[in-house]
């Protein structure tokens, strides 16, 4: 679709989206991170510019990805800035977008000096929980405000993915929630590819389907929802 012929219904709107992976430091050389690629974040950022929104894009750890035209970056590398940086961007937003990969964890205690090899095998890494933003955001019940999480799920022997995405929904508290089959039958990467598919779940009780397609599609979706919504 050509932007010429999108919407303009974010119009006037600040919407925030956090993309990629946070990254904790071990050492001053050495981090723990994910392969979270940021594109679907991107495009989240991207359409929304496109559609007439402010767009502040908190960006961690990504692949090389071309910063989306008209939009605010701030770029983060760990959970504790990544923090900083929505709760921040998000005080006088519309929209909230959690589409980042947030570690769970980080060490519990960072090495001041690089680690060193030794004859015998290294210690344990001890880990420690990292707040989580979303839940953080949500807490804030700024009036009016959306906030979207994101979920990657795999489902298991007793579980589907939605019944997973729907348990995250209720436990995060948010509006949206965008649930991602991964990996299991599929085989599918949502992490690294160009396309993605999923659904969409609503506070409301809704699900939408996304089918598969590319990230942008998929983009469109979700601000179609939210803007819905805000209206
Ligand atoms: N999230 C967050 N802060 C964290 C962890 C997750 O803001 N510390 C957000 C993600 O950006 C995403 C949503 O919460 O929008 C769901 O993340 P997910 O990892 O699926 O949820 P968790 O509660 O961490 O549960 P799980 O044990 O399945 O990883
Ligand atoms: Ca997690």
């Amino acid at each position: 679709e050509a932007p010429g012929a999108l919407p303009r219904d974010l119009e006037g709107r600040h919407v925030v989206v956090s993309a990629g992976g946070t990254a904790e430091p071990l050492d001053p050389v050495r981090i723990l991170g994910n392969r979270s690629s940021g594109r679907q974040g991107y495009a989240l950022a991207r359409v929304a510019a496109q559609r007439g929104a402010r767009v502040t894009l908190v960006s961690g750890t990504t692949a090389a990805l071309e910063p989306p035209a008209a939009v605010d970056v701030v770029g983060v590398r760990t959970t504790e800035d990544m923090r900083s940086a929505v709760l921040d961007a998000g005080k006088d937003a519309d929209v909230v977008v959690m589409a980042a990969a947030v570690a769970d964890f980080r060490a519990a205690a960072v090495a001041d000096f690089k680690i060193k090899k030794t004859d015998s095998d290294p210690d344990a890494i001890r880990l420690t929980r990292n707040p989580d933003i979303l839940r953080e955001v949500v807490a804030e019940q700024v009036p009016g405000r959306l906030v979207v999480g994101f979920a990657a799920e795999t489902g298991d022997a007793d579980h589907d993915v939605l019944s997973f995405g729907r348990a995250k929904l209720e436990r995060k508290g948010c509006d949206f929630l965008v649930v991602n089959a991964v990996g299991g039958r599929t085989g599918h990467n949502a992490f690294e590819g160009a396309d993605n598919e999923g659904w969409l779940l609503g506070a409301d009780g809704s699900s939408v389907q996304l089918p598969m397609g590319s990230k942008a599609a998929l983009a469109a979706r979700v601000w179609d929802a939210v803007a819905e919504r805000l209206a």
